[in-house]
């Protein structure tokens, strides 16, 4: 099998092509490099791998798509911080909305054209920030629960994300769609909340908690992502979604007090915790159902919390160069200077 992976320098995208090249299936990977201009994969030499810089939005991509002829297109590609996109939104809109716009229409024309393999599919990643978010007591969500997202980033997703389903309903496009909790492994960027709090306690400084702290997210390893998402490719039925979660609800602060606890097991987790002015629109609580996954894919996720934290932090500690490159990068430092 033969597909274009799209935002393959990003954190999950990065994790989907190891998981994908173990599985022999041949990868070409496009990056804006958007993030980070070292390139973070290190399979260049890997027989069945591919890198272009390219970006989603480019109309170029008609060309590039039909002369390589793939199996199916991974749409990873995506501004992902939530916290950003509250900043500044219109590189969003444009690259998350726009730019899957881009290549669905692209694909579609190439289709009509039979200029695609018959069996061509398009996998767009999505969020269960889609969702917007649950009280305490609410039943997880499920893939037909209603679309509530509360900031520009999830918005920006759930464009996207009603726009594949669309070219399925209006054009019988062979699309499908995957909304997941939220993500922790190697290579995630210290600006979200888990390599942030590696970095942080690492050093021995605060941790910032937005609020009260009691914000719920349900974790899910990136490997137990990956492999949903390889199953959706093999197996997953046209015109679907499908939620994977953790099965892993944790608040905040006890994502934070289990990550000190690995780290510095004999200190007062309390000492590390940095009260901050709370997220504006802050999703209270996500929790996902995938039941269906269960049922339909073969899919549950295999790693608890407290395993995968532990040999996610063994791989912070000994890749600790390429988080304190990312955290000393003059984008890194604006950053925490404008936001915190
Ligand atoms: O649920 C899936 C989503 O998970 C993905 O669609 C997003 O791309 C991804 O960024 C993530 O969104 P979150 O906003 O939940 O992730 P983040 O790591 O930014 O924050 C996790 C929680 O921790 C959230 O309740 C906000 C809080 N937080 C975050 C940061 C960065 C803090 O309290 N302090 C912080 O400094």
């Amino acid at each position: 099998m033969k597909i274009l992976v799209t935002g393959g320098n990003g954190f999950i995208g990065l994790n989907f092509i190891h998981a994908a090249l173990k599985n022999n299936i041949h990868v070409t990977c496009i990056d804006n490099l958007c993030y980070s201009t070292k390139l973070n994969i290190d399979d260049k030499a890997h027989k069945d791998f591919i890198f272009i810089e390219n970006d989603i939005r480019d109309k170029g991509m008609y060309e590039f798509i039909k002369k390589n002829q793939f199996d199916a297109i991974v749409n990873f590609a995506a501004e992902t911080h939530v916290d950003k996109s509250i900043h500044s939104d219109i590189g969003f809109i444009s690259t998350n909305v726009y730019g899957t716009h881009n290549l669905i229409s692209i694909c579609r024309i190439l289709i009509d054209d039979k200029a695609l393999p018959k069996h061509f599919k398009f996998i767009q990643i999505s969020t269960d920030e889609v969702y917007g978010s649950l009280n305490k007591l609410d039943k997880p969500f499920t893939e037909s629960s209603n679309l509530r997202p509360s900031n520009p980033y999830s918005a920006s997703k759930t464009a996207a994300d009603v726009l594949c389903i669309s070219y399925w309903k209006t054009y019988g496009f062979p699309v499908i769609v995957t909304r997941c909790s939220n993500n922790y492994g190697p290579y995630q960027y210290p600006e979200k909340l888990i390599p942030l709090a590696f970095s942080k306690i690492n050093k021995n400084n605060k941790v910032p908690i937005y609020g009260d702290g009691l914000q719920i997210r349900d974790w899910i390893h990136v490997d137990d992502h990956c492999e949903g998402i390889l199953k959706v490719l093999k197996n997953g039925r046209l015109g679907e979604i499908y939620n994977f979660g953790g099965n892993s609800e944790l608040t905040n602060i006890e994502c934070v007090q289990k990550i000190i606890e690995v780290i510095k097991p004999n200190e007062d987790f309390e000492n590390y915790l940095l009260f901050t002015k709370d997220r504006p629109g802050h999703d209270r609580r996500y929790a996902i159902d995938s039941t269906k996954a269960l049922h339909q894919l073969d899919w549950q996720p295999k790693i608890s919390f407290d395993e995968g934290i532990k040999s996610v932090i063994d791989w912070y500690s000994e890749n600790y160069e390429w988080v304190e490159n990312q955290i000393n990068s003059k984008k890194f430092i604006e950053w925490e200077e404008k936001h915190y």
